[in-house]
């Protein structure tokens, strides 16, 4: 662990992948009498903290839901705010290729402005030999949407005679998935004081522990994340056992 990290005590059992949905930015910035995108610029900053702090505590793999299929119905001038955030943060990125972070998209990238869809499989493919940390970015991203897409590529394959009806299982099936090859989510953590996934890895999350609080994503900085952490090294996980 980095010199500079041991602000905090740790549980001794962490989890190996913590999913995040970044809520609340937009009470954030009415809460303060700022335009809503305000509150995404401020988020963009409390993301890169998290991404630095599971970083330095070894967290194996983090996963944000950055924009989901459904938030283009917000007001264009949001959402070009939300993806000018993402320019510029695939651009700082590439800065930080040091920290040995792999970064992954997942979502439907097809109908992404072309700049920023060449900048993310740019990106992806320079980090994919890091292996310290894996970030998992969910842009045009919906967990049925995920569920559909995997279910046509198998589709695809047993109509080409590729694959056997009788060999689909869980684990070929998930294999499929945006987040085919990466671990399910461990503990999912959820700001803002709503209590749902709102389509979030939905078979992912299939045994995740889940985590909720009230504060708004801004404001969740490592020191609420550390709650979230002993919270979870508490939890008895049985997977459906005894
Ligand atoms: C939900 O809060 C947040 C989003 C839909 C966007 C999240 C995006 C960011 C934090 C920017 C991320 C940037 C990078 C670089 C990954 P909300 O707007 O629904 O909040 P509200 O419920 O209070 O209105």
């Amino acid at each position: 662990m980095a010199k500079d990290v041991k602000k905090f005590d740790l549980p001794e059992v962490l989890p190996d992948h913590i999913g995040f949905i970044m809520d609340g930015n937009g009470r954030w910035a009415k809460k303060r009498f700022l335009p809503r995108k305000l509150g995404h610029v401020e988020g963009a900053k409390t993301f890169k903290k998290i991404v630095r702090y599971c970083r330095d505590i070894g967290i194996k793999c983090i996963s944000f839901y950055a924009f989901s299929t459904e938030n283009w119905k917000r007001p264009n001038d949001e959402v070009d705010a939300i993806m000018n955030l993402f320019r510029q943060y695939i651009d700082e990125a590439r800065e930080h290729f040091l920290e040995e972070t792999r970064i992954v998209f997942l979502g439907d990238k097809s109908v992404l402005a072309d700049d920023i869809r060449e900048k993310m499989i740019a990106i992806e493919e320079d980090t994919r030999h890091f292996d310290k940390m894996t970030l998992l970015l969910a842009v045009n991203y919906g967990g049925r949407d995920e569920i559909v897409h995997a279910a046509k590529l198998v589709s695809e394959k047993v109509r080409n005679g590729e694959m056997n009806i009788e060999d689909i299982t869980e684990e070929k099936f998930s294999s499929y998935l945006y987040a085919g090859e990466f671990p399910d989510v461990d503990l999912l953590i959820r700001p803002s004081g709503e209590l749902r996934i709102s389509n979030y890895m939905i078979w992912q999350c299939a045994y995740a522990e889940f985590y909720f609080s009230d504060v708004l994503w801004p404001d969740f900085l490592p020191e609420e994340l550390n709650k979230a952490l002993f919270d979870y090294a508490k939890r008895s996980r049985r997977f459906g056992g005894v």
